[in-house]
């Protein structure tokens, strides 16, 4: 019986479909891009557990590489208060370069990243580098901006739409980073087995892949700033319009016109290639009209197209490089 009880808490976690451990494989391959951005800076790891995460790993073992002034981990218990643990590093008051020493506080809390001392511990900090629960991403990407925090952290590729994170793309608050795709995440025992994109490794871990992840962050990287390069032209018999809308629909991101200047609607996809100096992001299928109200507007000839991105080529570009 009190085993009925445990998976039953495990079931409501499990539907939750938040226990996801991400790769060190995957930190090491984004955090590369941004190694500038950390010298001198405290960062937060929140929604983890210092005693088997990847970020904490990274960081910790990158702690003097990157030159971070103090790195935070809090611990999420469900139930149970929980704590925080911290390496301090920099110079002490005589200007000395500190050993940096490990120190495990207990919080008041479970290490809700919404508890009160949660977002004292985000306020002090400098960026927040995690992989937050996906049920709670709107609100751990609200409260970042709030605050104005620098972040890097994994989300779903669907998020890039919700109504909470796209407006963030157009006010430049927000982009992705560099990596993007399918990802394997070691997933709890308690995970049901799947048919597909699932497995059990020789140790008996359990792992599940997952599609169309991504980084969204607000830190600056140099690729982010390379073109898109395009070849194909525009014609109006490959590029039809919209039933009700002024603007071209265009399949897929390889294909859009290097010659078109209206507006055009392309694949979620293109926001992980994005250069803002290139394209300005102008809404979505959705949120076409500054509403949220408003109908979709991706039907050609009254058939309806996946959810699309309203771009427009910034005209001053082809000069740009030159
Ligand atoms: C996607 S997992 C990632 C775990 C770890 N950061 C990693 O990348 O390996 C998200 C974690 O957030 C925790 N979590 C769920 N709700 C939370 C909350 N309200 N506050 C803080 N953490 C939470 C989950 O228990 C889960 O371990």
């Amino acid at each position: 019986m009190a085993n009925n009880g445990n998976s039953n808490l495990h079931m409501s976690r499990a539907e939750k479909l938040d226990e996801f451990y991400t790769q060190i494989s995957m930190i090491e391959d984004e955090l590369k891009y941004y190694k500038k951005h950390f010298f001198g800076k405290v960062v937060f790891c929140n929604c983890d557990d210092p005693a088997e995460s990847n970020f904490w790993k990274y960081f910790q073992l990158n702690f003097y590489k990157l030159g971070l002034k103090k790195l935070i981990s809090t611990h999420f218990e469900e139930n149970n208060s929980s704590y925080k643990l911290e390496i301090t590093g920099g110079e002490d008051e005589n200007g000395q370069m500190r050993i940096p020493g490990y120190v495990t506080t207990p919080l008041v809390e479970n290490g809700d990243f919404r508890s009160p001392e949660c977002v004292e511990i985000m306020k002090e900090a400098d960026i927040i580098v995690t992989n937050p629960p996906f049920s709670l991403f709107r609100e751990f990407v609200a409260l970042l901006v709030d605050l104005k925090k620098e972040f890097l952290i994994v989300g779903r590729g669907t998020a890039t739409t919700y109504k909470e994170i796209l407006p963030l793309f157009l006010d430049g608050k927000l982009w992705l980073g560099r990596n993007s795709g399918h990802f394997w995440f070691r997933v709890p025992d308690y995970y049901e087995e799947k048919k597909t994109d699932f497995k059990i490794d020789e140790n008996g871990v359990k792992w599940r892949r997952m599609g169309n992840i991504c980084w969204f962050t607000n830190l600056d990287y140099k690729e982010r700033h390379e073109d898109i390069i395009l070849f194909k032209n525009y014609n109006p018999s490959e590029y039809p319009k919209y039933d009700n809308y002024d603007a071209i629909d265009v399949n897929e991101v390889k294909n859009i016109p290097c010659d078109y200047y209206g507006v055009m609607g392309v694949p979620t996809t293109f926001l992980s290639k994005w250069n803002p100096e290139q394209f300005e992001i102008l809404g979505s299928s959705r949120y076409h009209d500054g509403s949220w109200e408003s109908n979709d507007i991706n039907f050609i000839n009254g058939k309806g197209k996946f959810t699309r991105i309203l771009i427009r080529r910034i005209p001053q570009n082809e000069y740009r490089n030159e």
